[in-house]
């Protein structure tokens, strides 16, 4: 398993919250993020900038971004990162000092629709000026295929339509791609064959993934991306999260589990799990409900560092 480096993105305020109701204030999420921020996750996904009619929760991107990489409150040892789906976007977070974009076209025909209101291959055309745009401006991209692994409403998702959109990408030369289970439809060797036939057409290709528990899955198709050479994991504190515009949203792969699984297997001991937990605890109280992440219910069993 190559195993050199594995990137943990937490992107809990933005996919963990853009499907909840309850608004969260912006004071409230930067205690959040503040108690999480130096726990020695890679990078932090605070948010996204779309329509603020399509998904409220986001309307406070902005200010959430100014507030760490224009008020002077940005710690070093993570990069922050932003979703943008459009050009309007794009240049709101070129504003407010946006690090890394994070941008993606579904290969479902009706999530697409239902989510951009584009085709996949309109969104394509949108999406790959936009990276370059980013790239030239000496941001860091990725570019992501959602619905990777199935949808709710168009059920399968052929592989080659998967790897039709990643070709794209690897032609116009952006080599940082990640696939979403964005139904939670995936199956681990489902997982790894996709990937694996990413890495055969350009094995320098840095992958990343995201999946949703929506099955149960969510781990299984880690472990099953770890054995496939995906370097960077996305999970949301909790195990929040889902896209409002799936037929049946459910949660991301909970941070703390996943880094607490990573632990178990001696990968990542540097990352201070406690401070996950805290953290997940005070949006469990906000929320004012049971989260689904397991090890805050069950505790870990990784010995914590003297300090931690
Ligand atoms: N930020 C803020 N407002 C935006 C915007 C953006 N990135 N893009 C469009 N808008 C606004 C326009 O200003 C316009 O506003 P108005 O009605 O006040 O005039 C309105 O949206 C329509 O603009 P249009 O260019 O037709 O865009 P659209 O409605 O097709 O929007 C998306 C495209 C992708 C921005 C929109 O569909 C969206 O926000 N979807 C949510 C996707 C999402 O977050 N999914 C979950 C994560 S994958
Ligand atoms: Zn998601």
């Amino acid at each position: 398993m190559k195993t050199d480096k594995i990137i943990i993105h937490e992107v809990g305020p933005r996919d963990g919250l853009q499907v909840e109701k309850t608004i969260v204030p912006l004071e409230e999420k930067i205690l959040w993020i503040n108690k999480v921020i130096n726990s020695g996750i890679d990078i932090f996904q605070l948010g996204s900038f779309v329509n603020p009619k399509a998904v409220p929760q986001m309307a406070d991107s902005d200010k959430l971004f100014a507030h760490y990489n224009i008020s002077g409150n940005k710690p070093k040892n993570v990069i922050l990162s932003g979703l943008v789906l459009n050009e309007k976007g794009l240049d709101r977070g070129m504003e407010c000092g946006v690090e890394m974009f994070c941008m993606g076209v579904s290969a479902s025909e009706t999530h697409s629709q239902k989510n951009t209101r584009m085709t996949p291959s309109e969104a394509l055309t949108r999406i790959i000026p936009m990276a370059k745009t980013a790239l030239g401006a000496g941001k860091k991209v990725q570019v992501s295929v959602q619905s990777a692994f199935g949808c709710g409403f168009d059920g399968v998702i052929p592989k080659e339509k998967v790897l039709s959109i990643v070709k794209e990408y690897l032609a116009a030369g952006i080599k940082n791609v990640s696939l979403a289970d964005t139904a939670g439809h995936a199956q681990p060797l489902q997982v790894e064959e996709l990937f694996s036939s990413i890495k055969e057409l350009d094995n320098e290709v840095e992958l990343a993934c995201h999946f949703h528990n929506t099955y149960g899955l969510g781990l299984a198709n880690c472990y099953a991306a770890l054995k496939a050479g995906v370097i960077s994991f996305e999970s949301a504190f909790g195990g929040l999260g889902g896209c409002p515009f799936t037929k049946l949203p459910a949660g991301n792969v909970s941070t703390e589990d996943l880094v607490h699984s990573l632990q178990r297997m001696g990968y990542r001991s540097d990352i201070n799990l406690s401070s996950l937990l805290d953290t997940a605890k005070q949006v469990e109280s906000f929320f004012n409900r049971e989260l689904p992440g397991a090890v805050l219910k069950s505790g870990s069993i990784v010995r914590f560092k003297e300090g931690q």
